[in-house]
């Protein structure tokens, strides 16, 4: 147990993408932190997998079957929480595609496919939640995943870098907007996180598992309970001044790439 089992007391919280991976990690936390959860994705039957884990340990989570391309699946997944519980407090927009395949070789479907999940469904994610979010009693939450590499480019994923690019614009804009109303809107970026999907089809299946590990000063890959302690943080009273913010969480990845080490040989 990281945070108390009181930390995310009474709020709702919706997770896309939170049937595995990080989404569930986080449902994970959320739930051990005593918040209620509706979980949605495309995939019913890992959604109700994961349902199972959650009231396992004693946590109440409903599952709701959508696409976050979307816009009314999406809207049918705010409604089916506050028609449950009563209340949305926090909605963690956390469902991804991504695939590598190089810029000239990407077809535009590919690109429209991975654009339409990631930054559509962020966006739709946050216009569907606004008006519970502003009614919350906690000071509603909206956080949205993206990644370090939206900003200094990512070879073979042109597609998502930019959606996260667009992510963390997007981010800003509200947080200016949507002050007004108490909704915290932040990033959680995360680095290479081990037990992921994504960490097996970005690293390890195009053989760069050793060559990604190297590039990290902490020398290890991220968890997702590494991810979730962030958002925890964030969606907890203790995160209540925090805005507009992009919580790097990566084991240093950024900085060491950003500041390599050159030596120079003595003459
Ligand atoms: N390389 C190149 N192109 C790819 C591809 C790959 N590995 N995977 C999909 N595409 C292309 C398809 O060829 C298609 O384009 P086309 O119509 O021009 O052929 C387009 O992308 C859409 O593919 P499709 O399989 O129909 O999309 P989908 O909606 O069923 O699934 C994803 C797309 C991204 C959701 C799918 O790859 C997926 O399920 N990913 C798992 C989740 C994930 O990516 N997690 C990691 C998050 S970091």
């Amino acid at each position: 147990m990281t945070f108390t089992e009181d930390a995310l007391k009474g709020r709702v919280a919706v997770i896309t993408g939170g049937g595995g991976g990080i989404g569930f990690g986080i449902a994970k936390a959320f739930a051990a932190a005593g918040a209620r959860l509706v979980l949605a994705s495309r995939n019913e039957e890992r959604l109700q997998g994961a349902i199972k884990e959650i009231e396992g340990m004693g946590g109440e989570a409903i599952a709701v079957q959508a696409d976050v391309r979307n816009y009314d699946d999406v809207a049918r997944v705010v409604k089916t929480a506050v028609g449950t519980y009563g209340t949305l407090d926090v909605m963690i927009a956390n469902a991804a595609g991504n695939f590598v395949v190089p810029a000239a070789e990407m077809s535009p479907n590919a690109w429209k496919t991975v654009i339409d999940i990631d930054l559509n469904g962020t966006f739709y994610c946050a216009r569907a939640a606004h008006p519970a979010l502003k009614d919350s009693k906690f000071g509603g939450r909206f956080i949205a995943i993206s990644t370090t590499r939206a900003l200094e480019g990512w070879p073979g994923c042109a597609h998502a870098g930019a959606a996260k690019a667009g992510i963390m614009s997007l981010i800003r804009t509200l947080t200016g907007e949507w002050g007004k109303d108490g909704i915290r809107c932040n990033t959680i970026a995360p680095g290479a996180i081990g037990d992921t999907e994504g960490v097996k089809r970005i690293y390890e299946d195009a053989g760069r598992r050793e060559h990604e590990l190297s590039s990290i000063p902490l020398g290890e890959f991220g968890k997702t309970a590494d991810i979730a302690n962030a958002a925890v943080f964030l969606c907890s009273d203790a995160g209540a001044y925090v805005a507009g913010a992009d919580i790097v969480v990566d084991g240093g990845r950024n900085r060491g790439r950003a500041s390599p080490i050159v030596t120079v040989p003595n003459k």
